[in-house]
């Protein structure tokens, strides 16, 4: 990108640096939620698969919304390379337990870009965010609730298929 054209963003250059990174984070997410409903496909966890493939949906709409944001802000989005997913888990609980440690990641990661654009003077940026933040802490919610259901549930004998049939209730 040439460097007048990156004057002339309505934004700062180092926010859409940030954002793109938050861009590939979000394809990861997805990514990696669409590998986690095939594990539950398999396994036999069909409710925690759809569960997963609307998850997966959701995080290439926020990476969307950042690019098009990108977009609209005279920026240059970049189509992110995603790699490294992984497939292997050891336990239905693994899997929600992986989501949490992804969605607090995917919480830090949008905070530090707000506090940067606040450092920079980058109110468009910071107005942006705000809607991320607050999905956040909808998206841990939502995790927290099925982990404390499951530990109710508990995972010996029918607690599996329990489990598997309770998410039903977290999807919308
Ligand atoms: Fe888009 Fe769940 O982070």
């Amino acid at each position: 990108m040439k460097d007048i054209a990156r004057q002339s963003m309505s934004i700062k250059v180092e926010s859409m640096d940030l954002l793109n990174d938050q861009i590939k984070m979000e394809a990861k997410a997805s990514a990696s939620y669409l590998a986690m409903a095939s594990w539950c496909d398999q396994n036999g966890f069909f409710t925690s698969a759809k569960f997963f493939y609307k998850q997966a949906e959701e995080e290439r709409e926020h990476m969307m919304k950042i690019f098009n944001f990108l977009i609209d802000a005279g920026g240059s989005p970049y189509s992110p390379e995603v790699t490294k997913i992984n497939h292997d888990y050891a336990s239905i609980v693994d899997v929600f337990e992986t989501t949490l440690e992804h969605e607090i990641a995917v919480t830090k990661s949008i905070h530090n870009i707000v506090v940067k654009a606040r450092e920079l003077g980058d109110i468009t940026t910071e107005r942006f965010l705000d809607w991320f933040v607050m999905e956040q802490v909808e998206e841990e919610n939502t995790i927290r609730d099925i982990l404390d259901m499951i530990a109710v549930t508990g995972t010996d004998g029918v607690g599996l298929q329990l489990i598997d049939d309770h998410i039903a209730n977290w999807i919308a």
